[in-house]
């Protein structure tokens, strides 16, 4: 929803970190949409859709801060920096990032580090990537026949200098359902991990590179064969994995639910 006039007087220098969700453009809020309709300056990433950024009012300053692989526009301690300088300038700053900003998004630390500085700064969230990828895959993450719970990883663990230590054997056991992001060019080393740790060669997986998107590619296997389908159909990230009993619900619900995908 737009802020009125005295609300934006009130919402001078202020931050909003916008979730855009996973790319479908119906799936971004209507509080989002409203703070991208009237934004003064929108900081983005690299995994922000096209038709979401087409939402940006077109006076509006555009910087994109996108983070892929090995291609970083701006490196975080500049973004955090950029943010706190134009909020200083500026009414409605949005930092628009991909999926929900609090999960795996370093919303938390941008946060952190608005407010240290003094800024206001309020949170929209998204729908995240972890959960709509596998919906949009025909793969319910809870199943009362199949799982009841479901755990969030990453799988970025070697990569890069921040290192967070997932305990392996602890997620093999601690849910019936594992969605992990981040983890392709992890994947043989996770593989690795999750069977030493006693799950079986015949644990169904999902792979779901663009979920949401009209260029949603999906890749279902197991985990003792998983390694050598990647290779040999050159499936990329970026993907989510999900891993569990859940997966064989794709065979059924799969084809029904990929239809709605026309964005
Ligand atoms: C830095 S994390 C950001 C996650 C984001 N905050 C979220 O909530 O979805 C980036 C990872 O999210 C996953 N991801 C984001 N968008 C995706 C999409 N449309 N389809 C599949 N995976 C996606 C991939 O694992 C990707 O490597």
């Amino acid at each position: 929803m737009e802020p009125t006039g005295q609300e934006k007087e009130r919402f001078l220098g202020k931050v909003y970190l916008v979730g855009s969700g996973p790319g479908d453009p119906g799936l971004m809020t209507l509080k989002g949409k409203g703070l991208l309709e009237c934004a003064d300056v929108v900081v983005y990433d690299a995994l922000v859709s096209p038709q979401i950024l087409a939402m940006i009012s077109p006076q509006a300053e555009k910087i994109d801060a996108g983070k892929r692989r090995g291609r970083h526009s701006l490196i975080q301690s500049e973004t955090t920096q950029l943010l706190i300088d134009k909020a200083r300038t500026h009414t409605i700053v949005v930092r628009l990032k991909g999926g929900e900003p609090f999960i795996f998004g370093r919303g938390g630390e941008e946060m952190e580090a608005l407010v240290s500085a003094g800024i206001p700064v309020e949170v929209v969230p998204g729908i995240t990537s972890g959960i709509a990828a596998p919906a949009y895959a025909g793969i319910p993450l809870t199943h009362r026949n199949y799982s009841s719970s479901v755990t969030f990883v990453t799988g970025h663990e070697s990569a890069g200098k921040y290192r967070p230590c997932v305990n392996w054997q602890a997620i093999a056991h601690g849910s019936e359902t594992i969605v992990i992001y981040m983890g392709i060019h992890n994947l043989p080393y996770i593989v690795k991990q999750l069977t030493i740790a006693g799950l079986s060669l015949d644990t169904p997986i999902a792979l779901i590179r663009w979920g949401t998107r009209s260029q949603q590619q999906e890749l279902i296997g197991e985990l003792g064969s998983i390694v050598e389908q990647v290779e040999q159909t050159g499936f990329e990230a970026p993907a989510i994995m999900v891993i569990g009993a859940v997966v064989n619900m794709h065979s059924i619900l799969g084809s029904l639910s990929s239809s709605k995908l026309s964005n």
